[in-house]
């Protein structure tokens, strides 16, 4: 039986607001003297007019910070990832990445080469039939050799546990197999920041294990996604909570 705990984080409004850190100028360095690589200012998104979703998000993300990100289920979480990546757009406020502003199309194409999205459904990120398919599309698709990408791909399937997958069929995994496989895909990628959307779901205690350790390992800016208050304390050094559509830090 798994002795982790699943409890959610509570959220503790009212402390430090996220307010104060959007005020911070995109042009002017961060107090670690980078510039920020995700800045949302006063972000309002609705999917229909009479629920409204976020309303006035502030939220800035600096190079090689490891956020948690926390909330009640349906407070909005999987939306704000979405609103990064331009997978939708909000009704009002800024969405400014890499420094730049980004309201169109073409604008998100850069952003989704260089952020990573773990979407929380396996099933809306797996295209291919088999794996080594799946998880080669990305870095074929940013121009990588193919010898170097068959690599790649054996290595990250090694290291996630699943070395001799390569032409399992990804549709008949299981869910937990299925969000390996999308994990895998999202960093042979080797994006600049991760944003992973409850990234343990569906995971046995041993195989979430292995995951914590790999993110542990990464180099890379990150926002996860996540219930598991242990597992997130091991990855994450700040805190936001979405709740009532807006972020506050913990
Ligand atoms: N495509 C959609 N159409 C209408 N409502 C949606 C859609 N997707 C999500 N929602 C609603 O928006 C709210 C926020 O959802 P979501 O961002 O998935 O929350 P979380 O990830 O924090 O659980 C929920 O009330 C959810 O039911
Ligand atoms: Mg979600």
């Amino acid at each position: 039986m798994a002795s982790h705990q699943e409890t959610c984080f509570p959220c503790r409004q009212g402390d430090r607001s996220a307010t104060v850190i959007a005020l911070m100028d995109t042009s002017t360095p961060s107090p670690s003297g980078d510039r920020p690589l995700i800045r949302l200012e006063e972000i309002s998104f609705a999917y229909e007019p009479a629920r409204p979703v976020l309303c006035g998000c502030n939220f800035v993300l600096c190079p090689r910070e490891r956020v948690g990100l926390v909330g009640p289920t349906g407070g909005g979480k999987t939306t704000l990832l979405h609103l990064i990546v331009g997978l939708l757009r909000p009704s009002t406020g800024r969405v400014e990445i890499f420094g730049k502003l980004r309201t169109k199309e073409d604008d998100f194409l850069e952003v989704r080469r260089r952020i990573g999205l773990l979407f929380q459904d396996a099933d809306d990120q797996l295209f291919f039939p088999t794996v080594a398919d799946d998880v080669a599309f990305g870095p074929l698709n940013l121009g990588k050799p193919k010898d170097q990408v068959r690599q790649l791909v054996r290595e990250t399937l090694a290291e996630l546990g699943l070395a001799g997958y390569e032409e399992r069929i990804t549709y008949r995994l299981s869910g937990g197999e299925k969000r390996l496989v999308a994990l895998a895909g999202v960093l042979a990628m080797q994006p600049e920041v991760l944003l992973l959307d409850e990234p343990f779901a569906g995971l046995d205690e041993q195989t979430a294990r292995r995951v914590l350790d790999i993110l542990a390992r990464l180099p890379q800016t990150l926002l996860v996604v996540s219930h598991h208050q242990d597992w997130l304390r091991q990855i994450a050094s700040r805190f936001v909570c979405l709740h009532g559509g807006k972020l506050h830090e913990q």
